[in-house]
């Protein structure tokens, strides 16, 4: 396969020199289209002694052979790693002022993105407007990793590792090379605006989202504050990838997503049902809702009134409540041994005195016994109703998270976790 590397100006440029090396020991011819800034970091000699090949570094060399034009147009795959906050933003306007912004344009592949900054950059809000736009053509954003940053700091923006980053050129090398039924014979239109990352074709996916609201009498209930974007943003992203989705969904504070069947349902008993009906023959389960633990126990038909006891007109009554049954883990022993469905539960945490999140996230993959945790910080001002989010995604058996995501928009963390789902389900 041919695969086109762009690297641009970051100081992770020099990670890439191994990424470069993966893919050529497993066969590929690459081209490394390096930008000048990048050239300032690791020069052109390494690239060519590891590509083995002229690198092409500006659209004025080789002129005759239009090299603009025909690097991207004879790619498999283009991966640009690092990705600077410059280059996003160039890709996402459609610039075109140097080899690399020409090549962006000219293909028609698969393209992948890692984008590695400080954090600061990554979270401005206009990078983040720049990698939704480009995740919503299709770019397949790795998110960067947390992690010491060029200096002493640390945070979100570091390249992921270049294993890594060969595993998703990998994948999307495969799946670029499979037939798809998506695009074969298919209205041409439909076929140009479908996300090229079809890794969950012929996939059915049930994702939860949104929070119960457990009904106390006609006009009050018990309920979170879940808005359902993670969610939503998880259904429209696995919709894109080819699968066919399923959204069980309960309150929240966003419309569901053209394109895949949904459920609607109020309370953890409704969610339950609606979710095991889903579930027969589903390939995947992401139960992103935020399910009550506790019912009231009595539902009284009539409006409970403020002074309900003639004695005593400050009496306030008392809520008796009993537990909801676990459906996550109920899933789990539903299950059994078979392989299927490949089960993803959420955590939404705080750390405390027993632990820390990661902690907290380790005892509940254990305990729950479902194959990934998404486990995410909350507070008050963390994640309930925000459009970003920051994950780590547990795997079990694995001590490690196989990823930490963000603080990205909920749409990129949903990409993040369903390439977790991906490599999860490939590997088994
Ligand atoms: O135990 P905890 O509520 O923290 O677990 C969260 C995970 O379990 C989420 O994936 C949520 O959808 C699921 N859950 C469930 N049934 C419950 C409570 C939570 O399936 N009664």
């Amino acid at each position: 396969m041919h695969v086109v590397l762009g690297v641009t100006g970051g100081i992770a440029a020099y990670k890439v020199a191994l990424l470069l090396r993966l893919l050529k020991e497993s066969g590929h011819d690459v081209t490394v289209v390096p930008t000048q800034s990048a050239l300032r970091f690791v020069g052109e000699p390494t690239w060519a002694a590891l590509s083995g090949r002229p690198v092409a570094t500006d659209v004025w060399t080789d002129v005759h052979d239009v090299p603009h034009v025909r690097i991207g147009q004879s790619a498999d795959l283009v991966i640009v790693a690092p990705a600077t906050a410059d280059l996003l933003a160039k890709a996402a306007a459609g610039l075109a002022d140097d080899l690399l912004t020409n090549t962006l344009l000219t293909a028609r592949c698969p393209v992948v993105m890692a984008p590695a900054m400080h954090t600061e950059m990554w979270e401005h809000p206009a990078t983040q407007d720049n990698v939704a736009t480009l995740s919503a053509r299709g770019v397949h954003i790795v998110p960067p990793a947390s992690g010491r940053l060029t200096g002493a700091d640390t945070g979100p923006g570091r390249l992921p590792e270049p294993e890594e980053l060969f595993a998703v050129c990998e994948r999307e090398l495969a799946r670029a090379a499979a037939p798809s039924d998506q695009t074969a014979g298919g209205d041409p239109a439909a076929a140009s605006t479908a996300d090229p990352r079809a890794d969950l074709a012929g996939l059915r996916v049930v994702v939860t989202a949104g929070g119960t609201r457990e009904p106390l009498d006609p006009v009050r209930f018990l309920g979170n504050r879940s808005s359902g974007k993670q969610g939503v943003a998880l259904a429209a992203a696995a919709r894109d990838r080819g699968a066919d989705v399923t959204l069980v969904l309960a309150h929240g504070e966003v419309d569901p997503p053209t394109g895949v069947d949904v459920v609607s349902v109020s309370t953890a008993l409704e969610l339950k049902t609606a979710t095991e009906t889903a579930v027969a023959g589903a390939d995947v389960v992401i139960m992103a809702a935020a399910v009550a633990d506790f019912r009231p126990a009595h539902y009284a038909d009539r409006k409970i009134k403020k002074t309900h006891d003639p004695g005593d007109p400050d009496a306030a009554p008392t809520i008796e409540l009993v537990r909801n049954p676990d459906i996550l883990a109920g899933l789990v022993t539903q299950r059994g041994s078979t392989p299927r469905p490949l089960i993803v539960g959420f955590a939404a945490e705080t750390g405390d005195d027993t632990g820390s999140v990661l902690d907290l996230g380790r005892a509940k993959l254990e305990r729950k016994g479902c194959d990934l945790l998404v486990v995410n910080e909350v507070g008050t001002d963390k994640t309930f109703g925000r459009d970003d989010n920051t994950v780590h995604i547990l795997r079990r058996g694995q001590h490690e998270p196989v990823a930490d995501l963000g603080p990205a928009g909920k749409d990129v963390i949903a990409h993040g976790i369903l390439d977790a789902v991906v490599a999860a389900v490939t590997t088994g």
